[in-house]
Protein backbone atom coordinates (compact mmCIF):
# COMPACT_ATOMS: atom_id res chain seq x y z
CA UNK A 1 0.00 0.00 0.00
CA UNK A 2 0.93 3.38 -0.58
CA UNK A 3 0.27 5.92 2.54
CA UNK A 4 0.91 9.55 2.30
CA UNK A 5 1.97 11.40 5.37
CA UNK A 6 1.09 14.73 4.58
CA UNK A 7 0.27 17.87 6.44
CA UNK A 8 1.19 21.43 6.78
CA UNK A 9 4.64 22.81 6.75
CA UNK A 10 5.88 22.36 10.36
CA UNK A 11 3.66 20.04 12.08
CA UNK A 12 5.99 17.13 11.98
CA UNK A 13 5.97 14.76 8.85
CA UNK A 14 9.63 14.11 8.76
CA UNK A 15 9.88 13.71 12.37
CA UNK A 16 7.69 10.70 12.45
CA UNK A 17 8.46 9.63 9.39
CA UNK A 18 11.89 9.29 11.11
CA UNK A 19 10.70 7.42 14.06
CA UNK A 20 8.78 4.53 11.08
CA UNK A 21 11.62 4.41 9.12
CA UNK A 22 13.87 3.35 13.01
CA UNK A 23 10.93 0.95 12.96
CA UNK A 24 11.75 -0.56 9.67
CA UNK A 25 9.30 0.71 7.56
CA UNK A 26 9.66 1.83 3.87
CA UNK A 27 9.62 5.47 4.23
CA UNK A 28 10.48 7.78 0.76
CA UNK A 29 11.30 11.20 1.64
CA UNK A 30 9.68 12.82 -1.07
CA UNK A 31 11.32 16.18 -1.04
CA UNK A 32 14.66 14.30 -1.17
CA UNK A 33 12.96 11.97 -4.39
CA UNK A 34 11.91 14.97 -6.15
CA UNK A 35 15.34 16.48 -6.29
CA UNK A 36 17.13 13.81 -6.94
CA UNK A 37 14.81 12.66 -10.03
CA UNK A 38 14.78 16.28 -11.13
CA UNK A 39 11.25 16.85 -10.83
CA UNK A 40 11.26 20.37 -10.13
CA UNK A 41 9.45 22.49 -12.45
CA UNK A 42 8.69 26.20 -12.36
CA UNK A 43 9.80 27.91 -9.79
CA UNK A 44 6.70 29.76 -7.89
CA UNK A 45 8.06 33.02 -6.26
CA UNK A 46 4.77 34.08 -4.78
CA UNK A 47 4.60 30.54 -3.24
CA UNK A 48 8.40 30.24 -2.93
CA UNK A 49 8.45 27.37 -3.76
CA UNK A 50 9.38 24.60 -6.68
CA UNK A 51 5.57 23.52 -9.07
CA UNK A 52 5.94 19.72 -9.14
CA UNK A 53 3.47 17.39 -11.62
CA UNK A 54 1.97 15.11 -8.86
CA UNK A 55 1.16 12.63 -11.77
CA UNK A 56 4.88 12.33 -13.16
CA UNK A 57 5.90 11.98 -9.10
CA UNK A 58 3.12 9.55 -9.10
CA UNK A 59 4.53 7.50 -12.41
CA UNK A 60 7.93 8.18 -11.54
CA UNK A 61 7.64 6.58 -8.00
CA UNK A 62 5.35 3.57 -9.50
CA UNK A 63 7.63 3.06 -11.93
CA UNK A 64 11.04 3.50 -9.18
CA UNK A 65 9.74 1.46 -6.16
CA UNK A 66 9.77 -2.20 -5.58
CA UNK A 67 8.80 -3.14 -2.26
CA UNK A 68 5.46 -5.17 -2.50
CA UNK A 69 4.70 -4.03 1.29
CA UNK A 70 4.11 -0.62 2.80
CA UNK A 71 5.75 2.56 1.06
CA UNK A 72 5.00 5.79 3.63
CA UNK A 73 5.73 8.69 1.45
CA UNK A 74 6.84 11.66 3.68
CA UNK A 75 5.73 15.46 2.35
CA UNK A 76 2.81 18.21 1.96
CA UNK A 77 2.62 16.81 -1.52
CA UNK A 78 1.89 13.26 -0.94
CA UNK A 79 -1.89 13.47 -0.55
CA UNK A 80 -2.20 14.66 -4.50
CA UNK A 81 -0.64 10.69 -5.53
CA UNK A 82 -2.52 8.01 -5.97
CA UNK A 83 -2.35 6.56 -2.12
CA UNK A 84 -4.48 3.79 -0.32
CA UNK A 85 -4.24 5.96 3.28
CA UNK A 86 -3.53 9.48 3.76
CA UNK A 87 -2.39 10.45 6.87
CA UNK A 88 -2.74 14.14 7.93
CA UNK A 89 -0.29 15.07 10.69
CA UNK A 90 -2.26 18.28 12.94
CA UNK A 91 -0.56 20.55 15.06
CA UNK A 92 -2.28 23.41 16.66
CA UNK A 93 -1.61 26.97 15.15
CA UNK A 94 -0.31 28.54 18.27
CA UNK A 95 2.40 25.46 18.40
CA UNK A 96 3.06 25.44 14.95
CA UNK A 97 3.35 29.51 14.51
CA UNK A 98 6.69 28.66 17.27
CA UNK A 99 7.32 25.76 15.31
CA UNK A 100 7.91 27.99 12.44
CA UNK A 101 9.74 30.95 14.29
CA UNK A 102 12.36 28.38 15.00
CA UNK A 103 13.06 27.95 11.30
CA UNK A 104 13.22 31.32 10.89
CA UNK A 105 10.37 31.15 8.32
CA UNK A 106 9.18 34.71 7.29
CA UNK A 107 6.24 36.30 9.25
CA UNK A 108 3.92 35.84 5.83
CA UNK A 109 5.16 32.71 5.13
CA UNK A 110 4.31 31.78 8.98
CA UNK A 111 1.14 33.20 8.83
CA UNK A 112 -0.12 31.49 5.65
CA UNK A 113 0.84 28.24 6.95
CA UNK A 114 -1.00 28.18 10.30
CA UNK A 115 -3.91 29.98 8.39
CA UNK A 116 -3.89 26.63 6.57
CA UNK A 117 -3.95 24.19 9.43
CA UNK A 118 -6.62 26.27 11.44
CA UNK A 119 -8.55 26.10 8.29
CA UNK A 120 -8.01 22.32 7.75
CA UNK A 121 -6.50 23.27 4.18
CA UNK A 122 -4.76 20.03 3.79
CA UNK A 123 -7.15 17.71 5.49
CA UNK A 124 -9.94 18.91 2.41
CA UNK A 125 -7.45 18.35 0.05
CA UNK A 126 -7.25 14.81 1.38
CA UNK A 127 -10.58 14.17 1.26
CA UNK A 128 -11.31 15.06 -2.14
CA UNK A 129 -9.24 11.85 -3.02
CA UNK A 130 -10.49 8.53 -2.89
CA UNK A 131 -8.01 6.93 -0.07
CA UNK A 132 -9.11 6.32 3.39
CA UNK A 133 -7.90 9.55 5.46
CA UNK A 134 -6.86 9.68 8.89
CA UNK A 135 -5.47 12.53 10.85
CA UNK A 136 -3.11 12.65 13.62
CA UNK A 137 -3.23 15.32 16.49
CA UNK A 138 0.69 15.70 17.03
CA UNK A 139 0.58 18.78 19.03
CA UNK A 140 1.37 16.86 22.74
CA UNK A 141 2.26 13.29 21.42
CA UNK A 142 5.68 12.74 20.78
CA UNK A 143 6.73 11.85 17.23
CA UNK A 144 7.32 7.93 18.29
CA UNK A 145 4.11 8.13 20.00
CA UNK A 146 2.57 9.38 16.83
CA UNK A 147 4.17 6.97 14.35
CA UNK A 148 3.18 3.87 17.09
CA UNK A 149 -0.63 5.51 16.31
CA UNK A 150 -0.18 5.45 12.42
CA UNK A 151 1.35 1.84 12.57
CA UNK A 152 -2.00 0.78 14.38
CA UNK A 153 -4.07 2.66 11.77
CA UNK A 154 -2.78 1.18 8.89
CA UNK A 155 -2.97 -2.47 10.26
CA UNK A 156 -6.23 -1.93 11.33
CA UNK A 157 -5.73 -2.22 15.25
CA UNK A 158 -7.34 1.30 16.27
CA UNK A 159 -10.40 3.55 14.92
CA UNK A 160 -10.87 6.17 15.22
CA UNK A 161 -8.48 9.18 13.99
CA UNK A 162 -11.37 9.88 11.13
CA UNK A 163 -11.88 13.59 8.69
CA UNK A 164 -13.08 15.97 11.55
CA UNK A 165 -11.46 13.91 14.88
CA UNK A 166 -8.83 16.95 14.98
CA UNK A 167 -10.23 20.28 15.30
CA UNK A 168 -9.03 23.50 16.27
CA UNK A 169 -12.13 25.16 16.61
CA UNK A 170 -11.95 26.01 20.34
CA UNK A 171 -8.35 27.51 20.02
CA UNK A 172 -9.69 29.72 17.06
CA UNK A 173 -12.68 31.06 19.66
CA UNK A 174 -9.99 31.95 22.39
CA UNK A 175 -8.26 34.21 19.89
CA UNK A 176 -11.40 36.10 18.27
N1 LIG B 1 5.67 15.71 18.43
C1 LIG B 1 6.48 16.74 18.43
N2 LIG B 1 6.70 17.44 19.56
C2 LIG B 1 7.51 18.52 19.57
N3 LIG B 1 8.18 19.00 18.47
C3 LIG B 1 7.98 18.33 17.33
C4 LIG B 1 7.14 17.18 17.23
N4 LIG B 1 7.14 16.74 15.96
C5 LIG B 1 7.96 17.57 15.28
N5 LIG B 1 8.47 18.52 16.10
C6 LIG B 1 9.39 19.62 15.74
O1 LIG B 1 8.70 20.47 14.84
C7 LIG B 1 9.57 20.95 13.82
C8 LIG B 1 8.99 20.59 12.46
O2 LIG B 1 9.02 19.15 12.32
P1 LIG B 1 9.23 18.47 10.91
O3 LIG B 1 10.44 18.98 10.23
O4 LIG B 1 9.14 17.01 11.14
O5 LIG B 1 7.93 19.02 10.15
P2 LIG B 1 7.47 18.71 8.64
O6 LIG B 1 5.99 18.53 8.73
O7 LIG B 1 8.24 17.59 8.08
O8 LIG B 1 7.78 20.08 7.89
P3 LIG B 1 8.02 20.28 6.30
O9 LIG B 1 6.69 20.20 5.62
O10 LIG B 1 8.56 21.67 6.20
O11 LIG B 1 8.99 19.24 5.83
C9 LIG B 1 10.94 20.30 14.08
O12 LIG B 1 11.71 21.22 14.80
C10 LIG B 1 10.59 19.10 14.94
O13 LIG B 1 11.65 18.75 15.80
MG1 LIG C 1 9.50 17.45 6.38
Amino acid sequence: MMIAITGTPGTGKTAIASKLRETGECVIDLHQYIEEKGLKERFDKKRDTYNVDADKLDRSLRENIKNEGNVFLDGHLSHFLKCDIIIVIRCSPSVLYERLKKRNYAEPKISENVQAEALDVILCESTDSDAHVFEIDNTSCTPEQAALTIKDIVAGRIGGHGPGSVNWAEEMERWC
